[in-house]
């Protein structure tokens, strides 16, 4: 079958769909019926093809094995109040997936491959998306270098691949997090604001000896000083310090969040009163022990966003106030669901309705 795209579509003999308990959506343990794949080769992309749900070969020399150029995407679908479907800013996450794509010296995905694949392959697995409060169909774009020699060199080859899988909500209750003094995640001039692969890995020791002393997660801060607050675990931070909402200005060391974008769009179209700008530990420190810092939370696709209950510093641990309804981050994270479910205006056009 073909779709009005030109997509190839070859579908599923045995969906899975009544396999997956849509009452327990634990993050990456489902993956829907069917996956969109293209490849880069002589220079161009092939035709993009809708396939089953499958796992891939490839050779033991493929260059994404051994040097990293791997590069995601995180999105979501949601499912509207009318019943029907939403991918959410395709258009933000293709641009930042091309720039990941530029840095780590791989080949850019065309939007209409990125945008009609993802439409296509989200509208054919459409009873995937689950309506729960707080759930959404996990959109994961992601290319590898696919070209089968170990020589130490950008690969000429590589593969586009979209899968979704339902999730429902990343953090049930408020994390608990630790600055990090020690480890970095990322550095001025690396590739901290891209979403390659390397970023994630190398974050997993730090994050496990935090979890040994019994946080979720850390939030990291700058490599040269460990004094200033960059992102907590794969997330945004916000904060609201005397009633203003602040977070750190986005840097090559700091992903571009496109959660984090959305409500500071939402921020200005509710006059909230915002400052981009550097935190340092040190602020951080001082309003807790003033009574000053009101909320904190960790943003992101995966987390949309996530109250944080607890920060440790040095050894100490802050607690945030409980969160309240009326807080400034949650009424913007009510705008945001609201919006991605058609109870409130798209007045920034981020939806992509699908049917
Ligand atoms: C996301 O929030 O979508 C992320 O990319 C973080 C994570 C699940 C890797």
């Amino acid at each position: 079958m073909e779709t009005l795209t030109g997509i190839k579509i070859t579908k599923t003999k045995h969906s899975k769909l009544d396999e997956a308990d849509f009452s327990n959506l634990e993050f990456g343990k489902y993956t829907s019926d069917h996956m969109l794949v293209a490849d880069f080769y002589h220079g161009q992309w092939s035709d993009a093809q809708i396939v089953p749900f499958a796992n891939l070969s490839m050779s033991p020399t493929a260059l994404c094995l051994h040097y990293g150029q791997t590069v995601f995407e995180g999105m979501k679908a949601f499912r509207m109040k009318d019943g029907r479907v939403n991918i959410f800013r395709i258009d933000k996450h293709h641009e930042r997936f091309n720039r990941s794509l530029r840095r780590m010296c791989m080949a850019e995905i065309p939007y209409e491959i990125f945008e009609e694949g993802m439409k296509e392959l989200v509208t054919l697995d459409k009873s995937w998306v689950p309506d729960a409060d707080g759930s959404s169909l996990y959109i994961r774009p992601f290319m590898y270098a696919s070209e089968a020699k170990f020589g130490v060199k950008p690969s000429d080859e590589y593969r586009f691949i979209i899968f979704t899988g339902p999730v429902g909500q990343l953090f049930p209750k408020p994390v608990k997090m630790k600055v990090e003094r020690e480890y970095i995640r990322a550095a001025k001039g690396g590739t901290g604001s891209t979403k390659c692969g390397g970023n994630y890995g190398g974050a997993m020791y730090p994050t496990k000896l935090a979890r040994e002393e019994g946080y979720d997660n850390v939030i990291w801060t700058d490599a040269g000083e460990h004094e200033f607050i960059e992102e907590s675990g794969a997330m945004n931070l916000m904060f609201v310090i005397n009633g203003k909402l602040l977070t750190p200005p986005n840097s090559d060391s700091i992903l571009d969040g496109v959660t984090r974008d959305s409500l500071m769009i939402i921020a200005k179209d509710m006059g909230i009163d915002y400052e981009e700008r550097p935190v340092s530990v040190n602020e951080i420190k001082d309003a807790f022990k003033k009574g000053a810092i009101t909320e904190a939370y960790a943003v992101g696709t995966a987390a949309v966003a996530s109250p944080i209950g607890v920060i440790g510093i040095d050894g100490e641990n802050y607690q945030l106030p409980p969160v309240n309804e009326s807080g400034i981050v949650f009424q913007m994270k009510k705008k945001l669901d609201a919006i991605r479910c058609g109870t409130a205006e798209d007045i920034n056009n981020w939806n992509t309705i699908v049917g």
